[in-house]
């Protein structure tokens, strides 16, 4: 072959290859983002991270919202199991957060009122007179943008969110940054950091609700659930902490051991009328901000098992109490009552009025970081 021409079948050979991976990376982006629609004029977007153990989760960048979670059970049959909608609007409606992140305050504030440095602050008020999850319109309903050089498509998205002075009654400017990152072991990582410019309170956690037998398949109250905690922090009738640290010793809050999750619930205890069922924060056993195992749900029938660690002093246990029948979810399924548990791990409500709980104060200067995995696993 003369060298001209072999030159000539190198180069078209390398356009083919060339080609060919241009292809790839257009399939690869379309299968790590699709276009989830539009809020306020501003772009919302699906990121799909899946890893090679059979586990996929689509989050959107609009409230930072798990929007389905995929993982085996014991025979490798794969099941969606966090509850949710088909529909961007569904979610930009009102809905009980599902699968979102909350902020600026997770859970509530008394009155949604506090003080710091001598200055009162009145948050606006969503929930029977009290401030809960951040108030009318929390970080649940905000547009995130996706730092795009940061993400790792597949594998590691990464969502940024400025909530400004003054919002819902908060001070100072906040910058949030969350990652959630997909591993080989079937692990969900969500990083949170954030920074401010005034001193402010901030609480974040993620709201997904699972049903480990697949959502919309019916209660989840013989999931067996572990809570690493000695610890309860009682409510009111108006479900604030009384700002009592109690023990779960021989209480229907004793979770140290494995027990349904229904086995107690409809017990005559007084903590369990004022939350209509569980919907507490526990106080786990751990020194602080230590990376450690705060809770385990084990659904018998398919094998699977939920683990969650975090570096949260407290982890809330909510029962699906509200859900009743009134959401139609993903694939038309009806969410009936408990039909889905929140664990979402947290600093204690109503911190900013509570000395004795951990501060949730973060000063100008500092950087508040904050860790949780959802683990997932099946029994043998
Ligand atoms: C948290 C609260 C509950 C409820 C749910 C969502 O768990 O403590 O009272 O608001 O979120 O509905």
């Amino acid at each position: 072959m003369r060298t001209d021409n072999r030159r000539d079948l190198i180069l078209f050979l390398l356009a083919l290859i060339l080609a060919g991976s241009g292809q790839n990376t257009k399939e690869q982006k379309e299968m790590w983002q699709s276009t989830f629609g539009n809020v306020g004029g501003k772009k919302v977007f699906l990121f799909t991270l899946k890893n090679s153990s059979g586990m996929e989760t689509v989050i959107t960048n609009f409230g930072g919202i798990i929007v389905s979670l995929k993982v085996p059970d014991r025979h490798g049959v794969i099941d969606d199991v966090t509850l949710g909608f088909d529909s961007l609007q569904s979610y930009v409606d009102k809905h009980p957060y599902f699968g979102a992140l909350v902020g600026r305050y997770a859970n509530r504030i008394n009155k949604g009122t506090f003080s710091l440095n001598g200055k009162t602050h009145q948050l606006s008020v969503n929930n029977g007179g009290n401030s809960l999850h951040g108030g009318v319109s929390g970080f649940d309903k905000a547009v995130w943008d996706v730092i795009e050089n940061e993400c790792i498509p597949g594998r590691k998205l990464v969502l940024f969110y400025l909530s400004k002075d003054g919002e819902e009654g908060y001070p100072g400017n906040l910058s949030v940054k969350v990652t959630f990152t997909i591993s080989d072991s079937n692990a969900l990582d969500i990083f949170y950091s954030a920074s401010t410019d005034q001193t402010t309170v901030l609480n974040l956690t993620s709201h997904p609700y699972f049903n480990l037998s697949g959502a919309g398949s019916g209660d989840i109250l013989g999931h067996e659930l572990i809570i690493n905690a000695d610890r309860f922090t009682p409510l009111n009738e108006y479900n604030v902490p009384t700002g009592e640290i109690i023990r779960v010793e021989n209480t229907p809050f004793d979770f140290r051991n494995p027990k349904a999750i229904g086995e107690r619930i409809a017990q005559n205890d007084p903590q369990l009328v004022y939350g209509k069922g569980y919907d507490h924060n526990w106080a786990l056993n751990k020194k602080e901000k230590e990376f450690s195992f705060a809770a385990r749900v084990t659904e018998q029938r398919t094998g699977r098992i939920l683990e969650i660690w975090t570096t949260e002093p407290g982890i809330q246990f909510y029962s699906g109490n509200f859900l009743d029948g009134r959401f139609i979810g993903k694939g038309m399924r009806t969410y009936n009552h408990r039909t889905g548990f929140c664990l979402e791990t947290q600093h204690f409500p109503d911190s900013p009025n509570q000395p004795a709980f951990p501060s949730t104060v973060l000063e100008p200067g500092k950087q508040f970081e904050s860790q949780t995995r959802f683990l997932f696993s099946n029994t043998k």
